[in-house]
């Protein structure tokens, strides 16, 4: 999948904008403020149909009604997705027919992303590592969002069931049993498909970190669920706790993940710089995960991403994505460190105040 153009109207700082990106690597640079990751993230917004960790309407240039991001995207054929955003809702077209339903539109424009908020994937609450692979796995297989979701329903029934439960000391578990069967049954099919998209990234993984780092440090990713055997056991010999402290103390909902550098926990000793090469190679691992599972190119979006790399890796990482079939997307506020000869081909823009200025293709 390829972004050919873009234009921002009212989008953030943005009064207007048009861009045209090159297949291979395209550099965008400007300092603290400039427009960069609101750039980004307009792409990302086209993807997911909503705003990244904000609200909708204050993407919406200040003072405005509206903001629109409109693009041209080669995937299989030719198509111009647009979104017009404004404070009553938003808007989406594809080639000026609206779209219905935003579940048959997402999905159309695909991205990976490394935000800087991703730096928290590692040494974050588990939450944040359960929303990020639920995110992708969502993104490889659509029956997981569904039996996601799925659980999450059951999830809440079963625990407001509990509340009633505790406070009208009832000893009729009818009801109990089977949201608990229910929820059991769900829980399992979610385990199983971590565990699988687990297994296919540690494949990935090791080599991209690998080339990345460029050590031979051995990466591992590590999920721990906290039931793994018999959870509809485990869940009903929970009864008492469950109904004392009102809520579901087991299960997927509750699960988290362990990311290793030669055995030890990268939680607990990474440094900056490790932990974004770690969460740079995951990334990576899961755009090749997505074309051999897929046969789709996602495009990558990395933002600020040089910063607390050292010189080796921010150019095995440029090398990396000279040498890759993906389109990237790079912001920093410099390109002081990176190899020239990394920089030939790639496309060079630079972002003043919100303005973009093409700076063409190196060398
Ligand atoms: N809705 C908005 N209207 C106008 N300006 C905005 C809006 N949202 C963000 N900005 C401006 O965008 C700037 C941040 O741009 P950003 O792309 O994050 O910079 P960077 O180049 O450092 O990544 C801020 O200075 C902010 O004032
Ligand atoms: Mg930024």
């Amino acid at each position: 999948m390829l972004i050919n153009t873009l234009s921002l109207y009212n989008y953030r700082g943005y009064k207007k904008a048009d861009i045209a990106f090159e297949k291979g690597v395209n550099f965008f640079i400007g300092n603290n403020g400039s427009g960069k990751t609101n750039l980004l993230e307009a792409i990302y917004f086209l993807a997911l149909a909503k705003s990244y960790k904000t609200t909708d309407i204050s993407t919406i240039r200040s003072g405005k009604e509206f903001a629109r991001i409109s693009a041209t995207i080669f995937s299989e054929k030719k198509f111009e997705p647009k979104i017009v955003i404004s404070k009553i809702g938003k808007k989406i077209s594809i080639n000026n027919s609206e779209v219905d339903k935003l579940s048959d539109y997402i999905g159309k424009v695909q991205v990976l992303a490394f935000l800087p908020e991703d730096m928290d994937l590692i040494k974050g609450p588990p939450k944040n590592r359960r929303y990020f692979i639920d995110m992708i796995i969502g993104q490889i297989d659509k029956n997981y969002l569904l039996e996601l979701s799925n659980y999450k329903n059951v999830l809440r029934q079963r625990n407001e069931l509990l509340k009633i439960i505790a406070e009208n000391k009832t000893k009729d578990f009818t009801l109990l049993d089977i949201y608990t069967e229910q929820l059991a049954k769900s829980a399992e099919i979610i385990i199983e498909l971590r565990k699988k998209f687990v297994e296919a990234i540690n494949i990935e993984l090791i080599q991209m970190h690998h080339y990345l780092a460029a050590n031979s440090k051995k990466v591992e990713f590590k999920y721990n669920p906290l039931t793994e055997k018999n959870i509809l056991k485990e869940l009903k010999d929970k009864y008492q706790k469950d109904i004392l402290f009102r809520t579901t103390g087991t299960g997927p909902h509750r699960d988290d993940y362990d990311f290793l550098i030669d055995n030890t926990s990268a939680q607990d000793y990474a440094s900056q710089g490790e932990q974004r090469v770690l969460i740079l190679a995951i990334i990576l691992s899961i755009a090749n995960i997505i074309m051999k599972q897929k046969n789709n190119k996602p495009i990558l979006l990395l933002d600020d991403v040089f910063s607390e790399l050292d010189y080796l890796r921010q150019n095995q990482l440029v090398k990396y994505l000279n040498s890759s079939e993906l389109q990237s997307i790079i912001t920093s506020t410099n390109i002081k460190d990176i190899n020239n000869n990394f920089l030939n081909n790639s496309k060079m823009f630079t972002v003043k105040n919100h303005i973009v200025k093409e700076d063409g293709i190196n060398g």
